[in-house]
């Protein structure tokens, strides 16, 4: 049976006319009548402090966004998420990354099947490899102890733990560096271990698929370099480890699949990072902080699933969402972390709200004639004020901006910190209230909307309570778009497209080219200017 289209649920038509008189009220004024606003508007929990009271909306608002949730069958789709149901519809699959993080003891099934002794069992071999690399136990080919470790992968496979690596550089093990090569462009590759001792380098060769082809390319770089400098075959078994779901592609590559860690195909790539896909930064943080992450992400699920929909954080910040994409017609939405160690946070929300909700057909493959996912982007504080909050403040377009900070500082150092945080709160109320000029090119409009995410510091646990919190709040609005969140089919065309062009780039002689007129004429100029 067809879902009822989300356009004609009595709350999203409440919404339609709501907004329209919606419009015509400033935040000063909001604020300004209502002195209650920012604590009714704001919720504390687990370790968070979310301001929302910045936002574009009145309690009625709030109680028609809350309503269009449940009628879109949010709390029903939760439950179906987190017991295993197969709600990735169009790979017919569990979206299980919640199974990653619960704890010892708990059942989770897939298929009939308890998942969470796996996931446990792969944790420990992860922890126990950690750290003898970390102690030094463990010795490359020529018995000596690892100073780099490179993790080769892309998508989910690279974002995640990069912008982990980063995020918790603070608790890294200093003696050991990490590098991160993705792209399939060879620079990637070359300058990455131009200045790298092989017999001190360990290669972490991640890919839930281990047939994505810039991975494939690049590992196989690895492997020839690894070689040609150490002039030894042999020597990959001690200076390479697989992370993916496909052992037998991992044995062709010529990894032993006994250094090989394991995931599951109800983990998708952009919900990979608290899997074996994080042994990078498990090695770099260790075992301990990593659980401590992991924790800090099943709080939030927890709280996701269980809290009443007027004080839960995904829900609450999903839903604003919706409001601003459908019914404020916002077409970007902008994280800005005032924090340094979470300057990849923003690439990393790309891929998982992006590839999530980058969708324009429903579940009952119809196309939609709404709007869906919205364009993230963003740059750490207070870099982009410099650079593009000029059009954020005084722009024609509405960019609803999500600013996060911490109370203190990982690295205290004079007035830095109070500098810091005295801008990130003065920027959320500079867009709010703007500031009235007679001097058009000085007036500041206001009424720019934008959430305040605060925590004590950065830890681990509050990393995963972060990157839970926009998982689920993704979750959230792919169900009241109807669209399936877990399916990323828009990345193959051009992944197939490439694989026919390869060839024809390489070709001897004048190959027949059947392409359109723009791509023949494109592919023969390559051929023409290149060495
Ligand atoms: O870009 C598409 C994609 O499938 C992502 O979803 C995924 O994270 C990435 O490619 C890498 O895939 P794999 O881990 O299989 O190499």
């Amino acid at each position: 049976m067809r879902r009822t289209p989300v356009t004609q649920l009595p709350a999203w038509l409440a919404l339609g006319s709501h907004s329209a008189a919606l419009k015509s009220l400033h935040l000063r004024d909001l604020f300004a009548s209502d002195p209650g606003r920012a604590e009714r508007f704001s919720v504390k929990a687990e370790g968070l402090f979310l301001d929302y009271s910045k936002n574009r909306i009145t309690d009625e608002t709030l109680g028609l966004l809350l309503q269009l949730a449940r009628e879109s069958g949010l709390a029903e789709s939760i439950e179906a998420m987190f017991r295993g149901d197969a709600i990735n519809l169009t790979e017919n699959r569990s979206v299980l990354h919640t199974a990653l993080r619960a704890p010892k003891g708990a059942e989770i099934l897939s298929g009939g099947v308890n998942v969470v002794p796996e996931v446990h069992a792969v944790l420990d071999k992860m922890e126990d490899f950690a750290e003898r690399v970390r102690s030094g136990a463990w010795t490359g080919h020529t018995g000596k102890r690892v100073r780099t470790v490179v993790n080769v992968g892309i998508g989910g496979s690279d974002l995640g733990p990069v912008m982990a690596y980063e995020a918790l550089r603070h608790y890294s093990d200093r003696d050991l560096q990490f590098r991160f090569v993705s792209n399939v462009d060879g620079t990637d590759f070359a300058e990455a271990v131009r200045d790298l001792d092989a017999s001190e380098t360990l290669f972490l060769v991640a890919s839930k698929t281990f047939t994505t082809l810039e991975t494939m390319t690049n590992a196989q770089s690895a492997r020839q370099w690894l070689v040609g400098e150490l002039g030894d075959e042999s020597a990959v078994a001690k200076h390479f480890v697989a992370i993916s779901t496909n052992a037998k592609e991992v044995s062709k590559f010529g990894i032993d699949t006994a250094n090989m860690f394991g995931f599951w195909d109800w983990v998708g790539g952009r919900y990979s990072m608290d899997s074996a896909i994080g042994l990078s930064t498990m090695i770099a943080i260790g075992g301990a902080n990593f659980r401590e992450m992991l924790a800090g992400f099943h709080a939030m699920d927890v709280h996701f699933r269980t809290t009443p929909f007027e004080r839960n954080l995904p829900v609450l910040m999903g839903m604003l969402g919706v409001l601003y994409t459908n019914f404020f017609d916002a077409q970007t939405a902008a994280v800005l972390p005032y924090d340094q160690y979470l300057k990849r946070f923003p690439a990393y929300l790309q891929q998982l709200t992006m590839e999530s909700n980058g969708k324009s057909v429903t579940l009952d493959g119809v196309a939609v004639d709404y709007e869906t996912g919205a364009i993230y982007w963003g740059e750490p504080g207070t870099n982009g004020q410099h650079s593009f909050y000029q059009l954020i403040h005084q722009g024609t377009k509405l960019i609803p901006c999500d600013f996060i900070g911490f109370a203190n500082s990982l690295n205290p150092l004079g007035a830095h910190h109070d500098i810091l945080v005295a801008n990130l709160l003065a920027q959320a109320e500079a867009l709010a209230f703007g500031k009235t000029s007679d001097q058009p090119h000085r007036n500041f409009t206001g009424n720019r909307p934008s959430n305040m995410i605060l925590a004590e510091r950065l830890t681990p646990g509050i990393l995963g309570k972060l990157v839970a919190l926009y998982e689920h709040a993704v979750f959230a609005q792919g169900i009241v778009w109807q669209i399936n969140s877990f399916d990323q089919w828009g990345v193959e065309l051009g992944k197939v497209l490439a694989m026919k062009i390869v060839p024809e780039l390489q070709a001897t002689g004048d190959p027949e080219l059947g392409h359109d007129a723009s791509t023949n004429a494109l592919i023969r100029w390559y051929r023409g200017h290149r060495a």
